[in-house]
């Protein structure tokens, strides 16, 4: 990757990931997401988290795979917009479905099981985002690395979020769960083969 392309490479992509989130906003504003739209936004939101949880999660395979170094450069900026979609979601829930009536919101989270664990998986994403600067990075050395396999905690309760929501219809999680499957077995090959070459070399 030269110079050039590395200078326009996080400008870009901040503009990709923003653009579901400009273009829900305008439907929003058009009048053009039914007759529900707090529903709509509820579920695009939802979904987008989801989306960029895993994308997130491709950025390594995609460079050991395909020698993609420069995605390493995009991989926080994904993360964040995670974050950032959860958040949106978290929002449409907190004030247009429940108007911040906190009373009805405890009694949601303790009982709808879909909600307490959508409710979780945001509560770990918080230390994701927290820990997410080069500071807090050097700071946690190696547990900084243990920390961050919530990675794979929070998309796989995403998961278990929307198949409890959708009851009959469960193709959807079905192929996020399936695309997260495949993104946990390549890092437990990876896991293994690197303990397999360590132990080949204390033997050796
Ligand atoms: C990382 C965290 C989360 C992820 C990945 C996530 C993901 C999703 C997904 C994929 C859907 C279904 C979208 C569809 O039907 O197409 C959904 C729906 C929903 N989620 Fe979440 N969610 C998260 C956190 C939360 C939290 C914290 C709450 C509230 C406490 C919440 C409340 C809801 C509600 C109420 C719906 C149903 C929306 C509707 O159809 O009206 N979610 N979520």
């Amino acid at each position: 990757m030269n110079a050039m392309q590395k200078r326009f490479l996080k400008p870009l992509v901040f503009a990709l990931c923003l653009l579901p989130a400009v273009i829900l906003a305008w439907q929003l504003y058009a009048g053009q997401l039914g007759a529900n739209p707090i529903d709509e936004v509820a579920d695009a939101s939802g979904e987008w988290t989801l989306r960029f949880l895993l994308i997130t999660l491709m950025v390594t395979p995609l460079k050991r795979l395909f020698g993609w170094h420069w995605a390493v450069r995009i991989r926080r900026m994904l993360g964040l917009f995670a974050f950032f979609y959860a958040s949106l979601h978290l929002a449409t829930y907190l004030w247009l479905d429940q108007f911040f009536d906190w009373g009805e919101i405890w009694l949601d989270i303790l009982d709808r099981p879909f909600i307490t664990v959508g409710m979780l998986a945001f509560v770990l994403l918080l230390p994701l985002v927290v820990t997410s600067t080069n500071t807090m990075m050097r700071r946690l050395g190696r547990n900084w690395k243990h920390l961050h396999r919530l990675a794979y905690v929070v998309p796989l309760l995403g998961v278990l979020h929307f198949w409890w929501l959708v009851k009959a219809d469960v193709l959807e999680p079905l192929v996020y769960g399936a695309v997260l499957v495949v993104l946990l077995g390549f890092r437990i090959r990876r896991r293994t083969s690197a303990n397999v070459a360590a132990r080949e070399r204390c033997v050796s």
